[in-house]
């Protein structure tokens, strides 16, 4: 394993450049090295207990963009001109509750954790749910895979301005509407993933109109 050598400059012109690009230049694509690079970054990603509790579908054909739009009204301009339209989607219930197949699956056949730790894990991961994080409803254990599912998100979004790459997240859609879409045309077992977010890969179309602007960087910190 490698210590990272990059320096500070890069990555803090990587996130002046990251911007929430409005329109890409449709003559333009992302290699399949790139985006596979991108990619790679969400599934580094960490999550909670290491659970991984997302899946991301790459949106390439025309038809199924098109059937998008009418359910993302943030997202038209983004379907036309990306180089790669990403689905993030996260687990549900069914998936991350703490006695789910999938859990076990995780445990014993990604981690290789031996008998005795599985049971004292699962005994953990019981308490963290119902008792520290108080996860007793399908909305709330949705919500929060959605927000490990985010990090991956902010990671591919900035794996992706560090070599140059545009980006759009985009919540600008009907949930509803958009996972009964998936479950139709797309063969997503809803019951199992719910919809998080969209994102947008590619190169934009021209800069962005107006300058970054962000609260102050006092406002948003506190040290004791
Ligand atoms: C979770 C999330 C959802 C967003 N949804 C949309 C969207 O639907 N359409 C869009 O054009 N921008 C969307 N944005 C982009 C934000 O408006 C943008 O990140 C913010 O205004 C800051 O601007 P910047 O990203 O260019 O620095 C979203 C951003 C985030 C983080």
């Amino acid at each position: 394993m490698t210590t990272p050598n990059i320096s500070k400059t890069d990555i803090i012109n990587a996130f002046n450049f990251r911007h929430a690009t409005k329109e890409f230049d449709p003559t333009k694509t992302v290699s399949d090295e790139d985006i596979n690079f991108i990619l790679k970054t969400a599934s580094l990603s960490p999550s909670s207990f290491g659970f991984e509790p997302w899946h991301f579908i790459v949106v390439q054909d025309k038809e199924l963009r098109e059937l998008l739009k009418p359910v993302a009204w943030g997202a038209p301009l983004k379907l036309d001109t990306a180089s790669h339209f990403v689905l993030g989607l996260a687990m549900k219930a069914p998936m991350v509750k703490h006695d789910s197949d999938y859990i076990m699956h995780m445990m014993k056949d990604v981690k290789h954790l031996p008998e005795d730790v599985i049971e004292m894990y699962s005994k953990f991961y019981r308490e963290f749910q119902e008792r520290d994080f108080d996860l007793d409803s399908d909305k709330k254990l949705f919500d929060w895979a959605s927000k490990q599912t985010y990090i991956a998100l902010g990671n591919m979004m900035t794996a992706a301005a560090l070599i140059g790459i545009d980006s759009c997240p985009i919540e600008g859609f009907h949930q509803a509407k958009a996972e009964a879409l998936l479950k139709e045309k797309f063969g997503v077992d809803t019951d199992k993933y719910g919809l998080a977010y969209m994102t947008a890969f590619g190169y934009r179309k021209e800069d962005p109109a107006h300058e970054k602007s962000r609260r102050n960087f006092e406002d948003i910190i506190t040290w004791k």
